[in-house]
């Protein structure tokens, strides 16, 4: 018998508590926070919530998991109606990146965003607002405080 060994009950602890801390740090989740922040970028063209309007771009609520150039009201380009993409996480961080290497002939005037942490936040900010506008509430920082508990 070691007289050292660990018990394992206190090994899994120190592992969730490790775990918890790690998942918690600033900096490192998806930000919807920060997100806010960097959708002043977008701000001048697009809305989101639940009073948002089309304007110079369309309103952005319920983006993820709709296909491109769907919001009624809004004229799209024809490169963007008839794009094929359906938004998910992984077509808008590489539209976002780059919009016109994505989408040839978009007519969304915007450089793109380069810094990969600017997109993490963009995403967890916008994948809060539902197709109604309303915010659905259970955003990553809502999962982290179930695992902290
Ligand atoms: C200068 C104006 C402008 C800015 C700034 C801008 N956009 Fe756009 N955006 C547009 C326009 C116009 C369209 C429609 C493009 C088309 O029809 O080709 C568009 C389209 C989009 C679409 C596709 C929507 C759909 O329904 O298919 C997404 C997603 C999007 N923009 C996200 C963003 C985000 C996120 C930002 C900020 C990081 C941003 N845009 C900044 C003007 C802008």
């Amino acid at each position: 018998m070691t007289s050292h060994a660990v018990p394992s009950r206190t090994r899994v602890l120190v592992l969730i508590v490790g775990a918890a801390i790690l998942a918690g740090a600033p900096g490192r989740a998806q930000d919807a926070a920060s997100g806010e922040k960097v959708f002043l970028q977008c701000k001048a063209c697009h809305q989101v919530g639940e009073t948002a309007k089309n304007a110079v771009g369309p309103k952005l609520n319920g983006l993820f998991g709709r296909k491109a150039g769907t919001i009624e009201g809004f004229s799209y380009s024809p490169a963007n109606k008839n794009s094929g993409i359906t938004w998910d996480e992984a077509t808008f961080r590489e539209y976002i990146k780059d919009p016109k290497a994505k989408m040839p002939g978009t007519k969304m005037v915007f450089p793109g965003l380069k810094d990969p942490k600017q997109i993490d936040d963009i995403v967890a900010y916008l994948k809060q607002f539902e197709a109604s506008g309303k915010k659905a509430g259970i955003g990553p920082a809502g999962k982290l405080a179930t695992v902290q508990q």
